[in-house]
């Protein structure tokens, strides 16, 4: 039977990558996405899908229960996939009330209208709660220690995870009271398309095309673990429909490198695609990439990331036997695909990166 998806969050980069992916699987599945369309939001990451007739897009708040009832109700919706959040660690250090309200009131309200409606008044005997959260709830990693399990205790060290953890509580909680059927999945970091030009790789990829500095916190030897977004996508579908009511899973793609290494490889990837391409000089004639060759040459050290966590690394063992899940794309193909379609989508990471966003990076690191 088709289901009935509330997707919170759906403008944004990982949302946006799903819901593309959710329609292809299942086009008879009626999609409505929630969002408030903050700096993070664009309604033009929803354009492939703008035209399905079991799509539909509305603008609002989580922290407004009532327009979340009002959806649930409308759409006779039985699953909520919640991505709504503040995401970025830099700014929940400038700022951490806006992760308070929106990760942890929001997704209370979010909880608190899939109780009245599912519980409350008995609505959907089966239903889902998704909540798509971070491997940055467990805290940081020393070289040696191995990586994250569903066990490892949870030990955030920013606003950003601090306030992800105490939804993860409640949203668990609210099974173990009421009943709520929740599962809860944790994963590292993403790449891919439509990501914001604020997070390390794309911002990588726009300041070579801008002749900007690359900034590398601190020594640039901390540790990511990344995975190409729509293996996140493919990972939160197997939760959905497989994975254990209750439960949490972990998902990763074991592609553990430096900040440093990332960028290095970014830059050597960019300078070969502008010798491989003569329209790209063309295009970007300011870009190092195309004047001297050399991207890397604009890499530089600048102040740590307060409190910065050291590695992540997620140990998906659990999500791979019980759940079947592989990721689908290799990294060698993954950030090929993701520079291209940097390169092949400059009038969306034009448009996304207006004069504010830009403004608060040069507050923040010069
Ligand atoms: P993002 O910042 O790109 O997108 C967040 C989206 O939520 C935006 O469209 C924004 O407009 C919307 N939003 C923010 N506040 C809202 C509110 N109060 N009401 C309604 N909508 C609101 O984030 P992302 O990188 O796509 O991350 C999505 C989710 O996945 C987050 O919950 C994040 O914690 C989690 N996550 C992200 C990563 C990653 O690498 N980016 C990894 C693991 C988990
Ligand atoms: O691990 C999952 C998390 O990954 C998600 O929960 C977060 O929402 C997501 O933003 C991401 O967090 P990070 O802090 O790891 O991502 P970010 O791209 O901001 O930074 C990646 C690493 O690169 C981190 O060690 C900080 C460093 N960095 C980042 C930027 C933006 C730099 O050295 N220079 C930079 O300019």
């Amino acid at each position: 039977m088709p289901k009935s998806l509330l997707v919170t969050g759906g403008a944004g980069f990982i949302g946006a990558n799903f819901v593309h992916y959710w329609l292809g699987q299942y086009p008879e599945d009626k999609v409505v996405v929630l969002d408030a369309l903050t700096y993070a939001g664009n309604i033009a990451n929803l354009d492939p899908v703008k035209d399905n007739r079991n799509f539909s897009f509305v603008h609002g708040n989580i922290c407004d229960q009532d327009l979340a009832e009002k959806l649930l109700r409308e759409h006779d919706a039985d699953t909520i996939v919640h991505f709504a959040a503040e995401s970025h660690v830099d700014r929940s250090i400038t700022g951490p009330d806006a992760f308070i309200e929106t990760n942890i009131i929001g997704t209370h309200s979010l909880l608190k209208a899939a109780k009245k409606l599912w519980i409350d008044e008995g609505l959907k005997p089966e239903h889902r709660f998704h909540h798509v959260s971070t491997d940055e709830v467990y805290g940081t990693l020393e070289a040696d220690d191995p990586a994250f399990n569903e066990s490892t205790p949870y030990a955030p060290n920013s606003p950003y995870s601090a306030s992800k953890a105490a939804s993860d509580h409640l949203v668990r909680a609210y099974l173990h009271t009421y009943g709520l059927q929740v599962s809860t999945s944790n994963c590292s970091n993403n790449y891919g398309p439509y990501h914001f030009p604020e997070k390390l790789i794309p911002l990588v990829i726009t300041n070579i095309l801008f002749n900007k500095a690359l900034p590398i916190y601190g020594d640039g030897k901390q540790i990511r673990d990344w995975l190409y977004v729509e293996d996140h996508a493919r990972g939160i579908e197997l939760v959905i429909n497989k994975g254990i009511v209750g439960e949490c899973y972990n998902i990763g793609g074991i592609n553990e490198w430096t900040n440093i290494d990332i960028v290095q490889l970014v830059c050597k990837l960019m300078n070969d695609t502008f010798a491989e391409d003569s329209e790209l000089a063309k295009r970007f004639p300011e870009a190092q990439a195309a004047i001297s060759g050399d991207a890397a040459s604009l890499i530089t050290y600048v102040k740590d990331r307060p409190g910065h966590d050291r590695r992540y690394a997620i140990d998906p063992t659990k999500a791979e036997g019980e759940l079947g899940y592989v990721p689908a794309e290799s990294f060698e193909t993954g950030i090929k695909k993701t520079l291209q379609w940097y390169l092949d989508n400059e009038e969306w990471w034009s448009k996304v990166m207006d004069g504010s966003y830009q403004d608060w990076v040069e507050s923040q690191y010069g």
